[in-house]
């Protein structure tokens, strides 16, 4: 039941719209007030009347009922509470009745977003800087998709570059097939590396060849370059599985190759290509930015160049209603650049191009170094995370079955909560025993919280029923509250691409959860108070399981 509405519908204020009444009604701060607060200060200057005036008068002229059951004037609020049976009774049924789908939405329908996530580098190591941009990009496809959109995940491959002329270089000069065969990524990796510290002059001068050769479309260059890329998605698809997030297309920077020419045609045509130093520009200057470089003065087509035929690209073949780049904030200017060349070409869809910036990640012991391929590789965090999680369980619960499995989902989980508890744009310090804690705000303690929710239901045998007229205690009543947010978190999560506000809703709802599972008995109550807490815990470990499949992180049903 949508209380606000029911309040606009029966509030009368003269010169002021049903509409406006609705949308002024607010959460009051503190939940001692009442559960729904009117400010009437807007209100003043149309009625010419002091807010406390007008709120006491709005008072008097609302009758109370079986939905509304206390109104109160207080320092120009004007405070409902509602009938906590009624309004508890309505959320729990609509949990009963939805159960998996509780949260979603079809505010979605027929629109479509894009989200460019992940974005890997062929033969360059996956770290751990790629974890944000893959399990914030995640969690947005999936949440979008929950509320009823069409997702195009879009993994952005950086398969374009004078490094794979190096790459090649290397491989023909020091490789072997059996051995890159077997090490996979890591002997590409390691090639890359060697070239880095060792190759001389005439090597270098090789290396820009074989990259002529690859743009050329020689059979030889392009074998081996394709046989390199073919190991990076192989390796990288085993994460995406154990993570799982999906993508509907790897179209990478390659892909472009021949979608660039007409765009830059198009800007010269439009006038809006100046030459500098030899090489086009855009100037942006009027803007406050720096220029965006289309091509170098050899010609060669840029980063951005690419990026520009990407958008155009999409919005012809997705027709978007909003394309989100899941990047790092290092490249905050890239994206200002890009998306401002567009705005001046006239694309009127620029405006629904969203750079969601996220923060750094380091790692406790000491901050990561891609130099000289000292890399902390994202494979590496998560079995290390897997490992612990399966000696905390050992630990914990030596009897358990299918340790490794929980221990999997446990460790996974850990990773990607972590990585998504605080808001994006912050640096983040990933710290193992932080992320695993039980008594953290940690995945594992709403895992464990599910379990335990979990085991009450089998013990009881039964998953309760709503009464008649129950009316709920403080506990029990908190407990409801939070559930009955989870539609609007998830819309205020998308609005904002924001994941941090699901996994903060799924700690708060699981603390509140808790503190009513220590304080009140389930399975020893009795009657009308038994049949409703299990009923609550049923709709409670509902409604985290949903908020933590939004996440992607699974739910062991023992711990
Ligand atoms: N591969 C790039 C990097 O690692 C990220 C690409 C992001 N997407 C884009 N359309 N520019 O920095």
């Amino acid at each position: 039941m949508d209380y606000k509405k029911y309040i606009a519908e029966k509030l009368k204020v003269e010169g002021v719209s049903e509409d406006e009444i609705y949308s002024s009604i607010a959460l009051p701060p503190n939940t001692e007030m009442g559960d729904y607060a009117l400010p009437c200060f807007k209100f003043a200057k149309v009625l010419r009347k002091s807010p406390v005036a007008i709120a006491e008068e709005l008072k008097n002229g609302y009758a109370t009922d079986e939905v509304i059951s206390e109104v109160s004037a207080v320092n120009g609020y004007l405070n409902f509470k509602v009938n906590k049976g009624g309004f508890t009774a309505g959320v729990l049924e609509k949990i009963a009745k939805e159960g998996a789908k509780y949260g979603s939405s079809d505010m979605g329908k027929g629109k479509t977003i894009c989200i460019d996530y992940s974005s890997v580098n062929i033969a360059k190591p996956f770290h751990i800087g790629h974890l944000s941009t893959t399990v914030i990009g995640g969690a947005l496809y999936k949440l979008y998709k929950f509320l009823g959109y069409d997702v195009v995940g879009i993994n952005h491959l950086g398969d374009y570059g004078t490094q794979f002329g190096k790459l090649i270089c290397a491989y023909k000069h020091w490789g072997n097939k059996e051995e890159v065969e077997k090490g996979g990524i890591h002997a590409v990796n390691d090639l890359y590396v060697k070239f880095n510290t060792e190759a001389d002059e005439e090597m270098e001068r090789e290396a820009r060849e074989y990259f002529r050769l690859i743009e050329s479309g020689d059979k030889e260059a392009n074998e081996i370059f394709e046989w390199f890329k073919s190991l990076t998605l192989k390796y990288v698809k085993g994460i995406y599985d154990k993570l799982g997030v999906t993508f509907d297309s790897y179209a990478g920077e390659r892909f472009y190759t021949d979608k660039m020419q007409p765009v830059i045609d198009e800007l010269r045509e439009m006038n809006l290509l100046k030459e500098s130093e030899g090489a086009q520009i855009v100037d942006l200057e009027k803007y406050n930015l720096a220029p965006c470089l289309i091509l170098r003065s050899d010609g060669a087509s840029l980063y951005a160049t690419r990026d520009l035929a990407a958008a155009v690209y999409r919005k012809q073949t997705y027709d978007f209603c909003k394309c989100l780049y899941v990047v790092a904030y290092q490249q905050n200017l890239h994206f200002k650049q890009v998306f401002k060349v567009l705005e001046l070409m006239g694309k009127e869809w620029a405006k629904d191009l969203v750079h969601v910036a996220y923060g750094m990640v380091s790692l406790e012991d000491g901050a990561m170094s891609t130099r000289k391929g000292k890399v902390v590789w994202l494979e590496d965090v998560i079995n290390k995370c897997i490992e612990k999680a399966y000696s905390i369980i050992e630990e914990k619960n030596p009897d358990l079955e299918n340790k490794s499995q929980i221990a999997e989902q446990v460790g996974v989980g850990a990773v990607i909560f972590g990585a998504l508890y605080n808001s994006k744009i912050k640096d983040i310090v990933f710290s193992y025993d932080k992320v695993l804690s039980f008594e953290g705000e940690t995945s594992v303690y709403v895992q464990y919280t599910c379990a335990r929710a979990n085991s009450v239901l089998l013990k009881a045998g039964e998953k309760g029923s709503i009464p008649q007229n129950y009316q709920p205690n403080a506990q029990e009543y908190e407990v409801v509250k939070t559930l009955a947010t989870f539609p609007d978190i998830l819309k205020d999560a998308a609005e904002k691409y924001e994941p941090s506000i699901v996994t903060r809703f799924a700690v708060d709802l699981a603390q509140k959860f808790n503190k009513f599972y220590i304080d009140c008995k389930i399975l020893t109550a009795e009657g009308d108070a038994k049949k409703f807490r299990l009923a609550l815990t049923n709709a409670t470990l509902q409604t985290l399981k949903n908020a933590l499949s939004i996440l992607g992180i699974g739910v062991p049903e023992k711990m």
